[in-house]
């Protein structure tokens, strides 16, 4: 009997908060403020409500990124809107040109321009947000400097995607797995800067799927170390690996002796540098992309990547080669589901108005693009 009083009694007071609740929510009890206490109440019914809504909509406080930002090795970032333009089309380029160029970044997700990203309003931030480098500011950076990337071809729409939208050399329709050129600004032409790119699918740049063991031949490491041996050196490392040893390395232990063996590999290398007194270059290791739609069932699907991303990481750490580490798993991962963002395994291919993967006409290029802002940030933030 007692029992049944106190659940009652329960059940009406749980009752009368619920329907407080509901009142406060639908601002019902603005009409009820006939006399003090219900005056009261609604003071505290608005006070409970904003605190309510404060803790939901609190911004994490994020910054531009700064250098020490790199160091970071794990990246829990986001993807954010706030600009769409619902009728855009794509151009007969190939690309969506949905925003004004000078759309402005909202802060604090990103600086800068975000209508250049060209991603009708999309941008990625991680525990720091971005710069969407104009072509001055990019130049301004790049000056004088030399460019490695060692790497898979992910790299090469990569840079061929900096040198079209950013660099504004849209002229430059490729490049290949593997070169060393001079680009100069074409508004500018005391601004140079010296870019090799070197693929690690294999030691043969035409074939595939050998990844680190690229580094089983001695004709690859010979061409590697010769970038190393003059008196100038590129200033700056961005490296890769990936999709290739997901197809050659069949579990997590030859993968890891493939990873250690590559983290020895570029430690002699660097060592050497410092034995002759050289400043050694900045290395930055990229984190390969999350495969996307059908690619993500095959032998370099993302789970089985972001485990071999971080032992490849761990054994360059070891190492003391990384300066700094630019997640592009993080920031791919989300767009992985379909082949809307992506061919399976590159998110950066060229812009095209033809049929895609999807059966759909264009394909969004935007999430390379990003990856292009980011690496300008990692390189150029002081
Ligand atoms: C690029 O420029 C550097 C220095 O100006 C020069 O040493 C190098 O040979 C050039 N590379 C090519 C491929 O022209
Ligand atoms: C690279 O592979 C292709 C195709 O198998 C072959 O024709 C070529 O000779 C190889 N190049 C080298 C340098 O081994």
């Amino acid at each position: 009997m007692g029992l049944t009083l106190f659940r009652f009694k329960f059940i009406l007071i749980l009752l009368v908060i619920i329907i407080l609740l509901l009142f406060c929510s639908i601002g019902i009890l603005k009409v009820l403020n006939f006399h003090r206490g219900g005056l009261r109440l609604i003071n505290n019914c608005v006070s409970f409500k904003s605190s309510l809504l404060k803790g939901h909509t609190q911004l994490p406080k994020i910054e531009t990124c700064q250098k020490s930002d790199f160091i970071r090795d794990l990246w829990l970032g986001r993807w954010t809107r706030y600009g769409k333009n619902d009728g855009c089309q794509i151009s007969n380029d190939g690309r969506y040109r949905c925003l004004a160029p000078d759309f402005p970044c909202q802060s604090p997700w990103c600086s800068g321009s975000l209508g250049l990203l060209e991603s009708n309003g999309w941008v990625y931030s991680s525990h720091c947000s971005f710069r969407l480098f104009s072509a001055d500011s990019a130049w301004n950076c790049l000056k004088n400097r030399w460019i490695f990337f060692w790497g898979d071809s992910n790299h090469v729409d990569t840079i061929r995607n900096m040198l079209n939208f950013v660099l504004d050399l849209p002229q430059i329709p490729s490049v290949p797995r593997r070169f060393d050129m001079n680009f100069s600004n074409p508004n500018d032409a005391s601004q140079n800067v010296r870019i090799t790119s070197i693929f690690n699918g294999h030691w043969n740049e035409t074939l595939n799927y050998e990844g680190f063991n690229s580094l089983a031949d001695e004709g690859f490491r010979n061409l590697l170390k010769k970038y190393f041996s003059e008196d100038t050196l590129p200033d700056t490392i961005i490296m890769n690996s990936g999709l290739h040893d997901g197809v050659h390395w069949r579990n997590l232990r030859s993968y890891t002796a493939g990873a250690d063996y590559a983290a020895s590999f570029w430690k002699e290398v660097m060592d050497s540098v410092r034995q002759r007194g050289l400043a050694v270059p900045h290395i930055f290791y990229r984190t390969t992309v999350a495969t996307g739609g059908y690619a993500r069932t095959l032998q370099f699907n993302p789970n089985k990547m972001e485990v071999y991303n971080w032992v490849a990481l761990e054994k360059f750490r070891q190492a003391g080669l990384v300066t700094g580490v630019i997640d592009d798993f993080d920031m791919t991962f989300p767009w992985h589901f379909d082949n809307r963002c992506n061919d399976g395994v590159h998110y950066g291919r060229g812009p095209a108005k033809m049929k895609w993967r999807d059966g759909e006409i264009g394909h969004q290029y935007f999430v390379d693009l990003m990856l292009a802002h980011v690496l300008l940030n990692a390189m150029c933030s002081k």
